[in-house]
């Protein structure tokens, strides 16, 4: 079993910040870093360094070999790649003092899924394995629906949230991993509980992890529930955590560990993410994972 990811890659233009700027207001940063990103490239390197077969499936521009490169050196299969004529999607992160951020996105060549391309993809897959997306690529419903009518299991991060994801075809999704803020686009709901009981109510086949941040995250299915702690660090940078605890779960998950392991070792990748700088460089290996537990 593998993990088909359709996913952005991004090069990340990291500031460190006293603050997070304001509306209006200029403030100068003392560096900038530049750091292989993008939701789809971290989970990807997630899963792959936690021992799951993955193959990567999305688009760069002539500037971004050294993000392809990253994937491979972390395991996963680039061969299909493409390279476009457009440039790479970037991100502009402010990271304060608090290893807090603030993203800016642009997509690029992200953006420039076609049809054809999804088809060949998929065409990749067999059953069990997993279709992972999120939301800064294009053609996500188109994704959604090709994935769910071969049969795949198909996981969706919702991230970043816009507010068109509600109208999409979310009934082909068997597995939500969504924060507190998506989880209420979604429903409607504004408490943990009453995110998780609507998620049921309207996809009582799926499963959802409502992640919580430093609360933690909670697992649901049919109305049973797994409630998995966080591990508090002192956060350097927390880009990247839900990617890393994504890739992870789903790692586990196609590894055969029990719902409670895989939680388990997403919370704790998670936090060692949060603990280093950067947004792919700071996940780190399984075993890394496992001798910290
Ligand atoms: O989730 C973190 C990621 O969001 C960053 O790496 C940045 O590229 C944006 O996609």
């Amino acid at each position: 079993m593998k993990i088909l990811n359709f996913g952005s890659l991004n090069i990340d233009i990291v500031y460190a910040v006293e603050h997070i700027v304001k509306p209006g207001e200029t403030i100068s940063a003392p560096t900038r870093a530049l750091h292989a990103g993008g939701k789809g490239l971290n989970q990807s390197v997630a899963a792959a360094r936690a021992g799951a077969q993955v193959i990567h499936a999305g688009n760069i521009g002539a500037d971004g070999a050294f993000l392809a490169e990253l994937l491979r050196d972390a395991g996963a299969d680039v061969s299909h790649l493409r390279t476009l004529d457009v440039p790479s999607g970037h991100a502009v992160i402010q990271v304060d003092k608090n290893g807090q951020n603030s993203i800016l996105v642009c997509g690029g060549a992200n953006r420039m899924y076609d049809r054809e391309y999804i088809d060949a993809m998929l065409s990749l897959a067999e059953p069990g394995d997993f279709v992972l997306t999120q939301n800064e690529t294009n053609e996500v419903p188109y994704l959604l629906r090709s994935a769910h009518a071969k049969g795949l299991r198909v996981a969706l991060n919702p991230s970043p949230m816009t507010e068109d994801i509600p109208a999409w075809p979310l009934e082909c999704v068997s597995l939500f991993l969504v924060n507190e803020t998506e989880g209420e686009a979604i429903t409607g709901k504004n408490t943990q509980e009453d995110i998780l009981a609507a998620m049921e109510e309207r996809f009582p086949n799926a499963e959802t992890i409502l992640t919580l941040g430093k609360k933690g995250a909670v697992r649901s299915l049919k109305g049973q529930r797994i409630f998995q702690k966080s591990y508090p660090v002192k956060a350097v940078d927390t880009t990247a955590a839900g990617d890393t605890f994504t890739g992870f779960y789903l790692a586990g998950l196609i590894r055969g560990e029990t719902p409670e392991t895989a939680l388990n070792k997403a919370s704790m990748a998670s936090a060692i993410a949060v603990s280093r700088p950067g947004a792919a460089p700071s996940i780190p290996l399984r075993k890394e994972v496992e001798d910290a537990l």
